[in-house]
């Protein structure tokens, strides 16, 4: 079925309601300025409409999670949880991620990482049957979170962090990419898109009403990143080598080298944030649920 409209969620819970900067956007600009020298590559560019998602988010079920083919779920959880839980969280992560966490600067960051990492631990947990601390997690060369061991199960998640909120997607068979934002109206200025958008990308964010131009950048930033982590390869793809519409209530499109692998999703995890999922071409059924319940 495609749908032509994007449809708000109205979150029951605003996250990340204080006003100091996500770290997880922040460190993104450093690496887009660092990126500025971009190569242009010639692709082969492919017309292909895409289906946008309605979300409803639900509580998690108590039992095993059933993850049927042609599905994603997709979960968010809040990165800000009390000490108690805390300490909780903190037992689950092996000592490679303890040390990790122990790298951050901020107290804030570190607390981030470890109930991110936590809460990812906790659901691979419960896809795979087994307890989360004998999930064994790796990290390809460009820096994407996978299954380190052949479970002989074809699970593929991903997931993204932002301004105190994390989202986790979910699937079998299939690699997939999802990006989080916290809608920053001081980010989505010209000589950003400039700099980081394609020509075709440009136009579009350009001929849009000004009240409508925020959500229109995000939705492209988002979009685009879905788009690089689902390859793993982070900023290894040009990003001016493939353009993604982004007008507000409009079908995504996908112009890409390879537009008929791939099918992108946009939805609003919680309010003022947009996120994007990028996963195989064909029909997907997209759950959202509730990670909160973990953290208590
Ligand atoms: C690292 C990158 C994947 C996203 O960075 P980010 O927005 O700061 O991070 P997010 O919160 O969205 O995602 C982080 C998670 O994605 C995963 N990840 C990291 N590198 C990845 C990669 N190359 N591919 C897929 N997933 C990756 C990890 O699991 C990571 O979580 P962890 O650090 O807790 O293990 C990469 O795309 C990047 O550096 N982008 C720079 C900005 C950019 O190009 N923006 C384009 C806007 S048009």
């Amino acid at each position: 079925m495609w749908i032509n409209c994007v449809q708000r969620l109205s979150p029951h819970a605003a996250y990340g309601g204080h006003k100091q900067s996500g770290i997880a956007v922040d460190h993104t600009l450093e690496r887009l300025l660092e990126y500025a020298n971009i190569r242009t590559i010639v692709n082969r560019l492919r017309d292909r409409p895409l289906m946008n998602s309605v979300a409803n988010w639900m509580h998690a079920p108590d039992s095993l999670l059933r993850l049927p083919e042609g599905t994603v779920h997709i979960w968010r959880a809040p990165l800000d949880v009390p000490a108690a839980s805390l300490v909780r969280l903190i037992a689950l992560l092996n000592s490679e991620e303890s040390l990790r966490a122990d790298r951050f600067v901020q107290e804030r960051d570190r607390h981030h990482f470890i109930v991110c990492r936590a809460v990812l631990r906790l659901l691979l947990g419960r896809y795979l049957e087994r307890s989360s601390s004998t999930v064994h997690l790796q990290t390809q060369q460009f820096g994407k979170t996978v299954l380190a061991v052949d479970l002989g199960i074809p699970l593929h998640f991903n997931l993204s962090h932002s301004h105190g909120l994390a989202i986790y997607a979910f699937c079998f068979g299939h690699e997939l990419g999802v990006d989080l934002e916290w809608l920053r109206p001081e980010i989505a200025t010209e000589e950003i898109a400039n700099r980081f958008f394609s020509i075709r990308e440009r136009q579009e964010l350009a001929s849009l009403p000004r009240s409508a131009r925020v959500e229109g950048f995000f939705n492209a930033w988002t979009r685009k990143e879905s788009y690089v982590k689902a390859h793993g390869k982070g900023l290894q793809i040009p990003l001016d080598s493939f353009d993604v519409t982004l007008a507000p209530d409009q079908p995504v499109i996908l112009r890409s080298f390879d537009s008929d692998r791939w099918r992108i999703y946009s939805f609003t995890p919680a309010e003022n944030f947009t996120a994007a999922l990028t996963v195989g071409a064909g029909e997907w059924k997209l759950d959202f649920y509730e990670a909160e319940s973990f953290l208590k």
